[in-house]
């Protein structure tokens, strides 16, 4: 019997990756920056069976396998006639449906790498790995990372233990309209979407330094302008969409009157309504007990880690 698990945090981009420029390689019109997650992780065992075939169990519940099954065709030696089994975990501490694509191929990935002893490398696993998901690249190291247009990641120099995240869920439902298909139809369609990239190389950029110089409020500064923008891409395309809500707009506002008051709290938004709220760790408390006032009480904290995703000991 053969059973490997991964362990692969959430990562989240201070900088949005928002289209591809190849769709099979999975290679992005811009580059993006990302902060490691400590508390929200995928953990993902494969284990042989003596039945054949692929089970798929996300969450103790059996899900169709077809598109686990695709992804391992990536790996020498796998046959989906052989029995196995692949359990995935999504640990999230308090609020449930923080589901992260990005977590779950970076756990796949690395598992699947040990079980079916490929041992290929980082650059390797990389290029299988976006192949499942673009930003699940970022989630294969801990810590600051910038995934490049190339497809290349790289570790970026940053002062880690000032800062958290705060989540503010504001809808658990499934997106209606996926990253996938949303960055498809912006690209595509969207007149923004030009400035957009542009403008996303000039934020990489600044990011990376303000990074390296350990420069809040301009990281915090730069990352909300970045996603700001990326939603106006969405906005702005044929058919329109948004991923934003009422209750988004209303936590950008506390943010702003926190802002205004010197607590520095910064916002990014994903494909999706909830807010996750870049501050500096000695804010944490104040800042919820704003978020609460206001009715946000479903809120999730997070410290940045430094370690990406990796095998666990049985
Ligand atoms: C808005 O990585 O989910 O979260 O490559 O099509 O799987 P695919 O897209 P995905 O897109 C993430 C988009 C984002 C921004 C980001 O994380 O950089």
């Amino acid at each position: 019997m053969k059973k490997v698990t991964a362990v692969a945090p959430v990562n989240i981009a201070l900088v949005k990756y928002w289209g591809k420029r190849d769709e099979i390689a999975v290679l992005p019109y811009n580059p993006s920056i990302s902060l490691t997650l400590d508390a929200l992780y995928t953990e993902t065992t494969l284990e042989s069976k003596s039945t054949p075939g692929v089970d798929f169990i996300l969450n103790t519940q059996h899900e169709n396998p077809q598109k686990v099954i695709d992804f391992l065709r990536r790996f020498e030696g796998f046959n989906p006639e052989d029995g196995l089994t692949i359990r995935s975990f999504n640990k999230v501490p308090t609020a449930a449906g923080f589901a992260s694509s990005a977590s779950g191929f970076a756990a796949l990935s690395v598992a699947a790498n040990t079980y079916f002893q490929t041992n290929y490398e980082l650059s390797n696993l990389v290029e299988i790995t976006r192949q499942g998901s673009g930003s699940a690249v970022r989630s294969l190291l801990g810590g600051a990372v910038m995934w490049r247009t190339n497809g290349s990641i790289e570790p970026l120099n940053a002062t880690l233990d000032d800062y958290a995240f705060i989540i503010v869920m504001i809808d658990e439902n499934k997106k209606q309209i996926s990253s996938r298909e949303g960055m498809k139809r912006t690209v595509k369609t969207s007149s923004l979407y030009e400035n957009f990239v542009s403008q996303s190389h000039k934020d990489a950029e600044d990011m990376k330094e303000a990074l390296n110089y350990n420069r809040f409020p301009l990281i915090g500064t730069i990352m909300e302008k970045n996603a700001l923008l990326m939603h106006a891409t969405t906005m702005n395309a044929e058919p329109p969409f948004t991923y934003l809500k009422q209750e988004t707009f209303e936590v950008l506002d506390i943010l702003t009157t926190l802002r205004q008051n010197n607590i520095l709290a910064y916002a990014t938004i994903d494909a999706g309504p909830n807010v996750k709220i870049l501050l500096e760790k000695k804010n944490v408390n104040t800042v919820i007990e704003a978020l609460n006032r206001a009715g946000f009480n479903q809120v999730l904290t997070s410290k940045i880690t430094t370690i990406g995703a990796h095998l666990k000991d049985e």
